[in-house]
């Protein structure tokens, strides 16, 4: 297991997104320096050093890690839908591997990386498939359909891989829906009208700034070798028992261990064991009701 470093300077690749953003003011305030890259949007004003360029460029990515001893790596096209699959994938796999590439050759130890819960394939498949199990964990049987989702699976490759050509060590996280709390609380509402759209991704969240915390997690903690990550908020967005919700909308699916309650489908054991990381923020008994309730009322 390797000694823990905090990182002084990290590069933040896609700094101006959604996550980019928190994350960067959140290592700021922890004493982390941040230089913020992208090739879009307002970079954030807490970090010191800007840099408007392309994450897939190996030259733009090489001067921005100067003096960085971590890189997070969140630049990407988040979706199939924004961009030809061509243009999809080779986007996120070729900044991937800009990212690690650059950072391994300067003999940068630590990177974190965003996948997704798409990693398996199984959310945006274009095909009737399921989840072979529940909770997801991060051994689900992989079925690919789009070009969002394979590139994902690159890049936890590319994570792999990386780390035996320059023995960087990487954590790749599985996110499922990251957003702040109003945006969640909206997507919760959605899934509460159609819980069918969303059971193959469990009704998984995790809140922003959650996100923020578990990389700045995996930037500090002692890990060695490339790790992917599963995470998720420990709840879901829907209002009702996880169990009874899955019987209904992922009917035969195994569920191989106790969901009590709202619990999330999603296994994150691997998050707290080699992280130490828990979310903090949960939206709890604040979600909306079901659409049956909804109709009740009316
Ligand atoms: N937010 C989610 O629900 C979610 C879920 C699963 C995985 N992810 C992954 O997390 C990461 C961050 O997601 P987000 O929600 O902040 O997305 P976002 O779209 O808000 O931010 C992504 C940023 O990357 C930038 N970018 C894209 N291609 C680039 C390139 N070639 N060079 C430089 N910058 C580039 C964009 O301009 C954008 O600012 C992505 O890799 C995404 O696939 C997000």
């Amino acid at each position: 297991m390797r000694a823990t470093t905090v990182p002084r300077r990290v590069l933040v690749t896609g700094a101006s997104g959604g996550i980019g953003a928190v994350t960067t003011a959140h290592l700021v305030s922890h004493g982390i320096a941040v230089t913020a890259l992208d090739r879009d949007g307002d970079l954030p004003e807490a970090a010191d050093r800007h840099v408007h360029g392309d994450a897939t460029d190996p030259a733009v990515v090489g001067a921005a890690l100067e003096d960085a001893d971590g890189v997070v790596h969140l630049a990407a096209i988040p979706h199939p839908t924004l961009g030809t699959p061509w243009e999809v994938f080779s986007t996120n796999v070729s900044a991937t591997f800009a990212v690690l590439s650059e950072a391994g050759a300067r003999g940068i130890r630590r990177a974190v990386v965003a996948s997704s819960v798409n990693a398996s394939g199984v959310p945006f498949n274009p095909h009737r498939v399921m989840p072979a199990y529940y909770p997801i964990d991060e051994d689900l049987p992989v079925d690919l359909g789009d070009a969002y989702s394979l590139s994902k699976t690159v890049d936890e490759t590319s994570a792999r891989a990386a780390h035996r050509m320059w023995g960087i060590d990487v954590v790749a996280f599985r996110f499922p829906l990251v957003k702040d709390h109003d945006t969640l609380m909206a997507a919760a509402g959605q899934a509460a009208l159609d819980p069918g759209a969303t059971v193959r991704e469990g009704w998984a969240y995790l809140d922003v700034r959650d996100a923020a915390r578990a990389v700045h997690a995996a930037l500090v903690a002692r890990v060695e070798g490339a790790h992917v990550v599963g995470l998720a908020a420990p709840d879901t967005l829907l209002p009702g028992p996880t169990e009874e919700l899955l019987a209904r909308w992922a009917p035969g699916v195994p569920i191989r261990s106790p969901l009590p309650g709202r619990s999330a489908a999603v296994d994150t054991a691997r998050a707290e064991r080699l992280l130490g990381f828990r979310p903090e923020h949960t939206l709890g008994q604040d979600v909306p009701p079901s659409a049956e309730v909804r109709a009740e009322v009316a």
